[in-house]
């Protein structure tokens, strides 16, 4: 290997390290600020985090690392296990980027032991290759989560968690949705093969991308042809699709927690509606407002954005936001614990007490918008959860605290699956479609909702 090549190595571990250690901890790196190379170690390391752990305790058990050491530690032993460069060169360039890493650090100790150490962690490894087998069959190495992530999801599926946790653990591939009003999938592949890139089918709309590409190197993507979004994050599409052929006029949606537009964009790009897109977040409904002018170019209906908190019911009074809609979105904050196979420090960053907070706000958020909601209108509730809490339970609760909803089709539980060439790979999500009955005293099924088609779709 090339010196310099292998000194960029180091380099890269460093960065790598840092954003690793920086994202764990709670910060943000925007991944499209990194380039390619520090990019794949950072996701490496991520996923190696709880494997770190677990082997840093058996090594170093007095004192094991934490921090940017703990990420470097993963970082190099991910890199090792995916033999990324010969054994060697991952060893000498990980001793290197330790000795950048803590070079005149105050407070820390001289940077030259701190190498000492990392080269001891790394060469102890490689001596003893049944132990380092071993480390990998501990649940939180093989599913890199912490163990009360893994005894939660053990608790909501039984026997079926380890296959839930194996497909959140694994990598998440690039899955776009494509606008199908304008292009049909087989056209959409064909057009895709031209270009020399793989793309595999995986939903209705969804198309993965292997390998992964920049967006604007992706045919279609500037036109506003395609989308990132994962399939499971799709359905909105076949649910309001045909809304506005049931109400006959163009309905008015709210979407209620809209940044950055995923689903606000799937809507406008499948059907002739209004969408009236809030969120919380300025800084977020301005990624939104960013892309709007690509998806525009195949939208048929439009959106309006307002900063707004769904709380604050106050603010509801001057927000100038219609009275009530004839449909409502909530795709709510969760704990995102469906999306891990995409940002792995998410398991990590996220405490019990922190589900118990997030059900709450769901919760608050439904009675808020059922509010909000035309007699005869439907609720989506969406989470990219896996835990029952954010799904199944939050369903329950709501329909018996709400004599006036029923419980319309949809997708409902959605487990995460990761493999491409079987022709589904999805996110973990939750739906539930709840249908506001227009006179109470009717009693279910006197409302003029049509259940729509069979919505237990995706792959499950
Ligand atoms: C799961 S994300 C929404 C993703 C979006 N629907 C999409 O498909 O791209 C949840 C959003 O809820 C927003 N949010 C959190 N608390 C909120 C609140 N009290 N009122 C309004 N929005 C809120 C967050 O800022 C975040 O953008």
């Amino acid at each position: 290997m090339h010196k310099r090549a292998s000194q960029r190595l180091s380099s890269d571990i460093v960065s790598a390290a840092r954003v690793i250690a920086h994202r764990m901890s709670g910060g943000q790196t925007a991944a499209a600020s990194l380039s390619p190379s520090v990019r794949d170690l950072v996701y490496r390391g991520s996923r190696a985090w709880g494997l770190a752990q677990v082997r840093a305790a058996r090594l170093a058990a007095k004192n094991p690392p934490d921090g940017e050491l703990l990420a470097l530690l993963a970082i190099a032993w991910a890199a090792m296990d995916q033999e990324l460069r010969p054994v060697h060169v991952v060893v000498d360039e990980s001793v290197a980027a330790t000795k950048k890493l803590f070079a005149g650090r105050r407070g820390a100790k001289p940077a030259e032991k701190i190498a000492g150490f990392v080269n001891a962690m790394l060469r102890k490894t490689l001596a003893d290759p049944i132990a380092a087998t071993e480390d990998h069959r501990q649940p939180m190495a093989r599913f890199n989560a912490p163990a009360w992530w893994i005894d939660r999801v053990t608790q909501d599926y039984g026997q079926q968690a380890p296959a839930v946790l194996d497909a959140l653990a694994a990598r998440a591939p690039l899955t776009l949705r494509l606008c199908d009003a304008v292009m049909s999938m087989k056209d959409y592949l064909a057009n895709l093969s031209e270009h020399g890139i793989r793309g595999y089918p995986v939903g209705p709309r969804a198309v993965v991308i292997d390998p992964p590409l920049p967006v604007e190197r992706i045919p279609g993507f500037l036109q506003g042809l395609v989308s990132v979004q994962d399939s499971a994050a799709q359905h909105v599409v076949e649910i309001f699709r045909d809304l506005g052929l049931r109400l006959g006029r163009r309905p008015v949606i709210l979407d209620a927690c809209a940044a950055p537009g995923g689903k606000a964009f799937a809507m406008i790009q499948s059907t002739d509606c209004e969408v009236w897109a809030i969120d919380v977040s300025a800084a977020r409904l301005n990624r939104l407002q960013r892309d709007l002018p690509r998806v525009g170019q195949h939208a048929l209906g439009r959106v309006e954005m307002c900063v707004l908190d769904v709380l604050d019911e106050a603010a509801w009074q001057d927000s100038g936001l219609p009275a009530a809609f004839d449909a409502i979105v909530l795709d709510a904050p969760c704990t995102a614990s469906g999306i891990t196979r995409r940002q792995p420090e998410i398991a990590w960053r996220r405490q019990p007490s922190d589900l118990f907070d997030v059900v709450d706000i769901q919760r608050k958020m439904l009675d808020i918008l059922w509010r909000r909601l035309a007699p005869g209108g439907e609720l989506l509730f969406v989470t990219c959860s896996v835990f029952a809490q954010e799904g199944e339970a939050q369903q329950q609760a709501f329909l018996e605290r709400t004599p006036n909803a029923r419980l319309l089709s949809s997708p409902g539980r959605l487990l995460p699956v990761s493999g491409i060439t079987g022709g589904c790979d999805q996110d973990g999500f939750f739906y539930a479609r709840f249908g506001k009955i227009e006179h109470a005293n009717h009693g279910a099924g006197a409302g003029a909702l049509d259940t729509g088609p069979g919505h237990r779709g995706g792959c499950r």
